[in-house]
């Protein structure tokens, strides 16, 4: 089944893009996720189990596990109640103090209310500084990120075919772009050497490696800001990918679903479709403006994950076209629709919003790299995200990865904080953990401090002082292969249990 048709074709592009999803492919066929994998039990999924089973709370389980392995925001939560409050016609299904009730029950357009896409083109405008602007008609609705990511597979790669993703990446990915489309990722290694920048050597051997495996290389994938690593993308990085996908005549995706969190002012998020704008009319020569597809949700930003309001936003026609036809498979429900069509047209609200939850982020950023500091834990320096990129390699009792679950398992087990370790995000060097931050009150981030500093003192007194470590630990890396990762293909389970779905975030 032909998920782009070429009726669907934009005129220029009249007869099949090599580009897009072959119209024979066996689209229809996917792979099912190995059998075996249901006897492997993923890490991150166990460890969350582990949590709900244990939940810390201050007053009724102070012994409990910390949750820090989940991207949620909850810092902002009151700013949103706070509208809700005043505004009790959106939660009450009424326009002006009538029902709008009937018209919501019935409405199934999969283009989606007007109303709800002109408010969302505006406010993703708006958190670029107004740079570029949106247009309603480029924006594919879909539940969440999750989905419009698995949408945009279907319409750019067939099965077999590949993308590039830089490491570490979302684990998500390995579920939302491979498992239905039966599409593949290689990923583009990127090292602590220059603070895991993606570089045009580390693209140039990715599609290498695709090309010795024969896969057919469709476009490239990049999350700005990163999860996990929490920095926004230089433009000179954004310009050399914009350079590399318009030599290789592939697409590019920027998963943009961080984008309002970037919380500093000396590196300012820069979208890909800044990057575009001012290479135009170059870019529409090339047809790369066609090529470069957004992917958005109100997730990470508004905080809102249990709504599912995510977006694909491309230029490209045939894409929207059959995107939306896909979205009919995850839609947002027409009454969360009209709720964030009036939150996300009030100005004002979203103005004070962006500008208070960013100032909210960047001082609970900063309470978390405080603490790790004191007892002698670096980070990646982050500006942006809702985590924090940290190294504890020299906490390792080996440089391996081996080493880095071990360490893991301490302290989820023993320090009752579960974090995440590098390999699950694909790291390719040991010692590197997703530490978040935004799921929780300043009291448990302090509380979690005070566990990982006690931990630090007694299990390394031996060791004598930070710097000893750090010295022991610079010994070579033993091993660069991931177990986790090497496991990982059909690792991330179908599974029925909130906590694994809620692991990967
Ligand atoms: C980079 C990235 N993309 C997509 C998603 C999925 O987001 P959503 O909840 O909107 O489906 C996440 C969630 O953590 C993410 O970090």
């Amino acid at each position: 089944m032909a998920v782009v048709d070429t009726l669907d074709m934009p005129k220029k592009h009249k007869g099949h893009d090599p580009c897009l999803r072959s119209p024979t492919s066996r689209s229809c066929c996917p792979r099912r996720p190995d059998a075996t994998a249901t006897a492997r039990t993923r890490p991150t999924s166990w460890a969350g189990r582990k949590y709900e089973k244990n939940p810390f709370d201050a007053v009724a389980n102070p012994g409990g596990i910390i949750q820090m392995g989940l991207a949620e925001n909850q810092l902002s939560f009151d700013l949103v109640e706070d509208w809700l409050e005043k505004n009790p016609d959106a939660l009450g299904l009424r326009r002006g103090g009538a029902s709008v009730f009937r018209e919501l029950a019935l409405f199934q357009d999969y283009h989606g209310l007007p109303a709800f896409k002109n408010a969302l083109a505006r406010f993703m405008s708006e958190q670029r500084g107004h740079r570029v602007a949106f247009d309603p008609s480029n924006i594919v609705l879909t539940a969440g990120a999750t989905s419009a990511n698995e949408a945009l597979m279907f319409c750019l790669a067939d099965q077999g075919d590949a993308f590039l993703i830089p490491t570490p990446y979302y684990p998500g990915f390995d579920r939302d772009l491979k498992w239905r489309t039966g599409a593949e990722i290689v990923p583009v290694h990127c090292t602590s050497a220059n603070g895991f920048r993606v570089t045009r050597a580390a693209l140039d051997d990715a599609y290498r490696r695709a090309q010795k495996r024969r896969l057919r290389v469709k476009g490239v994938l990049i999350t700005n800001p990163s999860n996990p690593l929490g920095t926004a993308v230089p433009r000179a990085d954004l310009d050399m990918i914009v350079d590399f996908v318009a030599a290789k005549g592939i697409h590019l995706v920027s998963d943009e679903i961080y984008s309002g969190t970037a919380f500093s002012d000396s590196m300012p998020f820069v979208s890909v479709l800044e990057v575009l704008a001012a290479r135009a009319p170059r870019a529409a020569d090339y047809g790369l403006d066609g090529r470069v597809h957004v992917v958005y949700s109100l997730s990470k930003d508004l905080g809102l994950p249990g709504f599912r309001v995510g977006a694909i936003y491309s230029s490209n026609p045939a894409v929207v076209s059959a995107a939306t036809k896909m979205s009919s498979f995850g839609l947002v429900s027409s009454q969360t629709q009209f709720l964030l069509a009036a939150l996300l047209g009030d100005k004002d609200f979203t103005r004070g919003y962006l500008a208070e939850n960013k100032l909210r982020l960047k001082e609970r950023r900063d309470q978390l790299v405080d603490g790790l500091k004191a007892i002698g834990i670096g980070c990646l320096e982050s500006d942006a995200g809702l985590f924090c990129w940290v190294d504890m390699s020299h906490l390792m009792r080996s440089r391996s990865f081996e080493g880095e679950m071990s360490l893991w398992k301490k302290v989820v087990f023993d320090v009752g904080l579960n974090i995440s370790p590098g390999s699950s995000c694909h790291c390719s060097e040991p010692g590197w953990f997703r530490v978040c931050f935004a799921n929780m009150s300043a009291k448990t981030l302090d509380v979690a401090m005070q566990r990982l500093r006690a931990f630090v003192e007694t299990s390394y007194k031996g060791a004598g002082t930070v710097g000893a470590l750090r010295r022991a630990a610079a010994a070579p890396a033993r091993s660069m292969s991931c177990p986790l990762a090497m496991n990982m293909k059909w690792a991330l389970r179908l599974t029925p249990l909130s906590a694994d779905r809620k692991a990967e975030r």
